[in-house]
C-alpha cells in the first residue's frame, strides 16, 4: 500500500537518475557501498557479495519478493571509515539499516531524507565524535532507533521524534549531547517499550507525565543531571522490568506507586540522594536485581526481601539502614552477591545466605553484627569474597572457612574474633588476601600457610598469635604481623618470597640475627619494620639492591656493630629509624645524598664523635624533616652548616592543600616514635609537614648557632641534656611555627630574648637547669609557661617566678590581653599539636579523643576499598551502567 504511494516519485526519481547517469539499480548500489567500504575497512563482510551470487543472498542483506533490498544488517563487522548514506538511501525499499558496533566516523555522507521507509535505524557503538545527530525527521515509520553510544555530539534534535508515533525502542544514551530538560516530544511516545536516555546530560526533574508512557518495559535515566524526586506517576508503568536511575542527584522518599512495578526486575536508584525507608519496595517479587548503593535510606530491610525468590544481587551498601539483616535473607533467593556494607546493621549474619550453594560475594564491611560466624558458611563452596571487616563479631572462626576452596579474599578485620587460624587454609588454593588483623587470633601461624600458594597479602597485625614464624607461601608481597606475641627467628624460608614488598614483624618478642639473605629479594622491597622486638647481631650488609626501599625500621632491638654502607644504594629510602639499639658508629654522613630520606631516626645508640667532620658532597639530607639524634654520645660543636643547608625544614609549602602522609602502602602505615614535649607517641602516620630536631642528651659543646634560625618551619626543637654554652640566639624568633623548644640542662647564660615572646604557637618552653640572668619576657605565649620552664637558673626573674625583678631588670609593659584569644586559636588553627595528632590517627591520647574524626572523614575510601581484590576499589562510581562491576 505505501510502497504504491510513493510509486509515482519513483518513477520520477528514476527518470532523473537516468538523466545525470546515477545508477539506480539495487545491486549497483550495494557494489559501490562495498567498494567504499573496502578502501576502509579490514572486513570480510563482503565476501560473499559477489556478482556470481544473487544480490538477495550476500550476507545481511534481506529482499522482498520484488527483489528489492529492504534490509541491510551489517552491525558488529570491524566497518571503518565513512558512512554513504547518499547511495544508501537511494534503496528504495530500504526499511532497516543496521551498522551498530562498528568504527563508522565523521562526516556522514548525504542524508536520511528519502529513507522514508525505515523502520529500523542502527547507528549506534561507532565513533561519530564531533558530528551531530543526521536529519531524521523525514523517518515517519520509524519503530527502533538506536543511537546511543556513538559519541554524537550537538543538541539533540527533539522535534524530529514528533513524527515518530510508532517508535518502540529509542536509544540515544552514552551520547555527550548539550544538557536539555527531559524532552517533551518523548512523552507523546506511547508505544514506546524501551528507553534508553542513560549519559546524555538530561538535566532537571522526571516529568509527571512519564506516566503515559505505559507500554514501557525499560526505563534508562542514568548518569544524567537529573534532580527532584521521583514521581509517583512513576507507579502507571507497570510492565517496567527495568528501571535505572544510577548517578543522578534526585531526592526525597522511594514514591508510594513504586508497589505497583510488580514486574521490575532490577532498580538500581543508587549514587542518589535519596532517603527514607524501602517499604515501597516490599511487593517487588520479581525482582533479580536492587542496587540502591550510596543513597541516605534508612530504617530496616523489609523482612520481604528475605522472600524475594528471584534475587540475586543486593547491593545497599553506604546507606544509614539499622536493624537486623533479614534473616531469610537469601534462604529462597538464588543469592549470588549482597554488599551491605557502610550502614547501621547490628545482629548476626544471616546464616542461611549460603544455602542455595550460589552465593558468590558476601560483603558487611562496617556495620555494627555481632555474633559469630555462621556455621554454615564453612559449606559455601562458591564465595569467593568473605568480607565482614570493621563490626562486632566475635567468637572462633568456624572450622572451613580458612579454607573454602574457591574464595579471593577473606576480611575478617578489626572485630573481636578468637581462636586459631586453622591448618585447613591449605586448601585455600585461590585465597589471594587475607585480612584478618585487629582481632583475638591466638596460636600459631598454621606452617600449611605455604600451600595457600596463591597468597599475596598476609595481615594479622594487632592478634594475640604466638609461637614462631614457619613457612610462608612464596607468592607474598605484603606480610604484615606486628603486634602479636610471636616468638622464635626469623625463617630463612623467609628469603623465597622474593617478591615481598611489605614487611611488618615489629612488636614481636622475636629474637636471633637478622638474616642476610633479606637482601635477596631487596629489589622489591618497599618496607621492612622489624622494631620492638629482640634482634641481636649487626645489621648485614646487604642492601645493595634495595633502590625500592622507602622504609627501614629496626627500633628497639638489640642490634649493635656499624651501619651497613650499602644503604647509600637505597635511594628511594624515606625513612630510617634505627634508634633504641646499641649501634656504635660515627654520624652516618654518607646518607647526605640520600634524595629522598624525610626521617631519620638514630636516637639511643652508641653513636660518638662530631657531626659533619668531612668533607661534604655539597648535598645535604636535601627532604630531612625529622632528625633525632637524641641519647647517643655524639660530641662537638653543633653542625652549623646542617641549619644552613636542611631545605626542607626552610621551605613553607603553606600547608593550605591537604597534609600529606609518607609511606601509606595499602593498610601499612610508617609509624615513628618521637619524644613530643615528654610524652613518647607514636606517630602513625608521618605528616610530610611536621619537623623536629632533637640533638639532646649527648656531649655538645659551645654556642647554639644563630643559624638554627633559619629552619622556619621547625615545630620540635629540643637541644636539652647537653653543654652547650653563650647566649640563646634571638635567631630563634624566626622558627615561628615552633611549638616546643627544650634547651634544658646546659650551660646557657645570658637573658632569655625577648624576641622569643613572638613564637605565638609554642606550647612547651623549658630553660631550666641554665645559667640564665634577667627577667623573663611577658606576654603572648610566655603567660602560658608556669615555673618549671625556668627553675634551677642563676638569676633568673619575674613571673611566674615569685622572684621580682629590680627596677634595673624591668622591660617593657607585658603585652599580656592581645593573646588572651590566641591561646584558642593556637588548637583550632591548622598547625596546633591537636591537628597535627589528629592526622596521626587513634594511637595517642588526643587522637583517641578527636583523632578518629579527621580518620573518618578522611579515610573511609582508603580504608575500605583500597585493598579489593583487583586494587581499583578506589573508583566508587562505575562509568558504564549497562556493565556495571560488583564491587567485589
Ligand atoms: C585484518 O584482520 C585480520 C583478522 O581480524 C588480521 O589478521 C589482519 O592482520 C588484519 N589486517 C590488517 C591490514 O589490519
Ligand atoms: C541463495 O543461495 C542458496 C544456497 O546457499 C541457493 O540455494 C539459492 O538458490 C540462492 N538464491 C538465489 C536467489 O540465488
Ligand atoms: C561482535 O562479534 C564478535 C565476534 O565476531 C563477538 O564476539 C562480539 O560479541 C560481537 N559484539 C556484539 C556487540 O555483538
Ligand atoms: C545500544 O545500541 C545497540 C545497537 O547499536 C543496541 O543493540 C542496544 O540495545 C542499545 N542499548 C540500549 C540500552 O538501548
Ligand atoms: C503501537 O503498538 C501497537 C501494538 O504493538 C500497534 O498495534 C500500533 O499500530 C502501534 N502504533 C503505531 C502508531 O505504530
Ligand atoms: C497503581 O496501578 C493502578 C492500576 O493497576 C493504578 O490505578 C494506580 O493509580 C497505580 N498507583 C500509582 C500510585 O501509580
Ligand atoms: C541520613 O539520614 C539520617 C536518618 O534519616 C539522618 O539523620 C541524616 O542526617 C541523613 N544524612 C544526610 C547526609 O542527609
Ligand atoms: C555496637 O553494638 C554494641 C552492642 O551490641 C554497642 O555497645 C556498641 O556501642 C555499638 N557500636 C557502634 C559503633 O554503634
Ligand atoms: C555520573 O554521571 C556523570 C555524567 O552526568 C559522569 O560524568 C560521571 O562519570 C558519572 N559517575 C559515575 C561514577 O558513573
Amino acid at each position: 500500500m505505501s510502497r504504491l504511494l510513493l510509486y509515482p516519485f519513483y518513477l520520477l526519481f528514476c527518470f532523473f537518475s537516468l538523466l545525470s547517469g546515477i545508477q539506480t539499480d539495487d545491486l549497483q548500489i550495494l557494489m559501490k557501498l562495498k567498494s567504499t567500504f573496502l578502501q576502509t575497512s579490514n572486513t570480510s563482510a563482503f565476501s560473499s557479495w559477489e556478482s556470481s551470487n544473487s544480490m538477495c543472498n550476500f550476507t545481511g542483506i534481506t529482499c522482498n519478493s520484488d527483489n528489492f533490498v529492504t534490509e541491510i544488517e551489517l552491525s558488529n563487522h570491524s566497518l571503518t571509515g565513512v558512512l554513504p548514506l547518499d547511495s544508501i538511501c537511494h534503496l528504495q525499499s530500504l526499511e532497516k539499516l543496521s551498522f551498530g558496533f562498528n568504527s563508522l566516523n565523521c562526516p556522514i555522507m548525504g542524508e536520511l531524507k528519502n529513507c522514508v521507509s525505515l523502520q529500523y535505524l542502527d547507528l549506534g557503538n561507532n565513533f561519530f565524535m564531533g558530528c551531530s545527530v543526521p536529519d531524521i525527521s523525514s523517518l515517519s515509520r520509524l519503530q527502533y532507533l538506536y543511537l546511543n553510544g556513538s559519541k554524537f555530539s550537538g543538541t539533540f534534535p527533539y522535534k524530529s521524534l514528533q513524527n515518530m508515533i510508532g517508535l518502540a525502542h529509542l536509544s540515544l544514551g552514552d551520547n555527550p549531547f548539550n544538557p536539555l530538560p527531559f524532552p517533551k516530544e518523548v512523552l507523546k511516545l506511547t508505544n514506546l517499550t524501551c528507553l534508553y536516555l542513560c549519559s546524555c546530560s538530561i538535566q532537571g526533574t522526571i516529568p509527571a507525565e512519564i506516566g503515559n508512557l505505559k507500554e514501557l518495559i525499560y526505563l534508562g535515566l542514568s548518569d544524567n543531571i537529573m534532580t527532584g524526586k521521583i514521581p509517583i506517576e512513576i507507579g502507571n508503568l507497570v510492565n517496567l522490568r527495568e528501571l535505572e536511575l544510577y548517578n543522578n542527584s534526585f531526592t526525597g522518599k522511594l514514591p508510594v506507586g513504586l508497589r505497583n512495578l510488580t514486574k521490575l526486575e532490577v532498580f538500581d536508584a543508587s549514587l542518589n540522594y535519596l532517603e527514607g525507608d524501602l517499604s515501597e519496595l516490599r511487593f517487588l517479587n520479581n525482582v533479580v536485581s536492587l542496587y540502591l548503593f550510596e543513597n541516605n535510606f534508612s530504617g530496616q530491610v523489609p523482612s520481604e526481601f528475605g522472600k524475594f525468590k528471584k534475587l540475586v544481587s543486593l547491593s545497599i551498601y553506604s546507606n544509614s539502614f539499622t536493624g537486623a539483616l533479614p534473616q531469610e535473607l537469601g534462604s529462597l533467593a538464588k543469592f549470588d552477591f549482597i554488599d551491605a556494607s557502610e550502614n547501621f546493621f547490628i545482629g548476626p549474619i544471616p546464616p542461611n545466605m549460603c544455602k542455595q550453594g550460589t552465593m558468590r560475594g558476601l560483603l558487611m564491611l562496617q556495620n555494627n553484627l555481632t555474633g559469630e560466624i555462621p556455621a554454615s558458611y564453612a559449606n559455601c563452596s562458591t564465595l569467593l569474597r568473605f568480607r565482614v571487616r570493621n563490626n562486632s563479631l566475635s567468637g572462633s572462626v568456624p572450622a572451613g572457612i580458612w579454607g573454602l576452596p574457591n574464595v579471593n579474599i577473606i576480611d575478617i578485620a578489626l572485630n573481636r574474633i578468637h581462636g586459631p587460624i586453622t591448618s585447613d587454609i591449605k586448601n585455600a588454593k585461590f585465597l589471594v588476601q587475607l585480612f584478618a588483623e585487629n582481632n583475638r587470633l591466638s596460636g600459631e601461624l598454621p606452617a600449611e600457610i605455604s600451600e595457600a600458594t596463591s597468597l599475596i597479602s598476609i595481615y594479622l597485625n594487632d592478634n594475640q598469635l604466638s609461637g614462631s614464624i614457619q613457612q610462608l607461601p612464596t607468592s607474598l608481597l605484603s606480610f604484615l604481623i606486628s603486634n602479636n606475641r610471636l616468638t622464635g627467628e626469623i625463617p630463612h624460608s623467609i628469603c623465597n618470597a622474593s617478591f615481598l614488598q611489605l614487611l611488618d614483624i615489629s612488636n614481636n618478642s622475636l629474637s636471633g640475627k637478622i638474616p642476610k639473605c633479606l637482601g635477596n629479594f631487596c629489589d622489591n622491597l618497599l618496607v621492612m619494620n622489624l622494631q620492638m622486638n629482640n634482634f641481636h647481631g649487626t645489621i648485614p650488609d646487604t642492601f645493595a639492591n634495595c633502590y625500592q626501599l622507602r622504609t627501614l625500621v629496626f627500633n628497639g632491638n638489640q642490634l649493635e656493630g656499624l651501619l651497613p654502607k650499602s644503604l647509600v644504594n637505597c635511594k628511594n629510602l624515606e625513612v630510617l629509624d634505627l634508634g633504641n639499639n646499641k649501634i656504635n658508629d660515627r654520624f652516618p654522613y654518607w646518607l647526605e645524598a640520600l634524595p629522598n630520606l624525610h626521617v631519620l631516626v638514630l636516637k639511643s645508640n652508641r653513636f660518638y664523635g662530631p657531626i659533619g667532620n668531612h668533607n661534604t658532597s655539597g648535598i645535604f639530607f636535601p627532604k630531612l624533616r625529622i632528625l633525632d639524634l637524641s641519647h647517643n654520645e655524639f660530641s662537638g660543636l653543633l653542625p652549623r652548616y646542617y641549619f644552613e643547608n636542611l631545605n626542607a625544614m626552610m621551605i613553607n609549602e603553606d600547608s593550605k592543600h591537604e597534609p600529606q602522609y609518607l609511606g601509606e602502602i595499602f593498610y601499612y602505615q610508617d609509624s615513628v616514635v618521637l619524644t613530643v614535649k615528654g610524652l613518647e607517641i607514636k606517630l602513625q602516620r608521618i605528616l610530610t609537614i611536621f619537623t623536629t630536631i632533637d640533638f639532646s642528651s649527648n656531649k655538645f659543646e659551645g654556642e647554639i648557632p644563630k643559624e638554627l634560625g633559619r629552619l622556619i618551619i621547625l615545630r620540635l626543637l629540643n637541644l636539652s641534656h647537653n653543654s652547650l654554652t653563650n647566649h640563646i640566639p634571638s635567631s630563634l624568633e624566626n622558627l615561628s611555627q615552633l611549638e616546643s623548644l627544650d634547651l634544658s640542662s646546659n650551660r646557657l647564660t645570658g637573658q632569655i630574648p625577648i624576641q622569643l615572646t613572638s613564637l605565638t604557637f609554642l606550647a612547651k618552653l623549658n630553660l631550666s637547669r641554665n645559667k640564665l640572668t634577667g627577667p623573663i619576657p611577658q606576654g603572648k605565649q610566655f603567660g602560658t609557661f608556669e615555673n618549671d620552664s625556668y627553675y634551677d637558673n642563676l638569676g633568673l626573674c619575674g613571673l611566674p617566678l615569685q622572684i621580682n625583678c629590680s627596677t634595673n631588670d624591668l622591660l617593657p609593659p607585658p603585652l599580656l590581653l592581645i593573646f588572651e584569644e590566641d591561646n584558642d586559636s593556637i588548637f583550632a588553627s591548622g598547625f596546633s599539636w591537636r591537628v597535627v595528632l589528629m592526622g596521626y590517627g587513634c594511637g595517642f591520647l588526643v587522637g583517641l579523643a578527636m583523632g578518629c574524626v579527621v580518620f573518618k572523614r578522611g579515610s573511609p575510601q582508603w580504608l575500605l576499598r583500597f585493598v579489593e581484590g583487583d586494587r581499583n576499589g578506589k573508583m566508587r562510581r562505575h562509568n558504564n551502567p549497562r556493565s556495571r562491576k560488583r564491587r567485589n
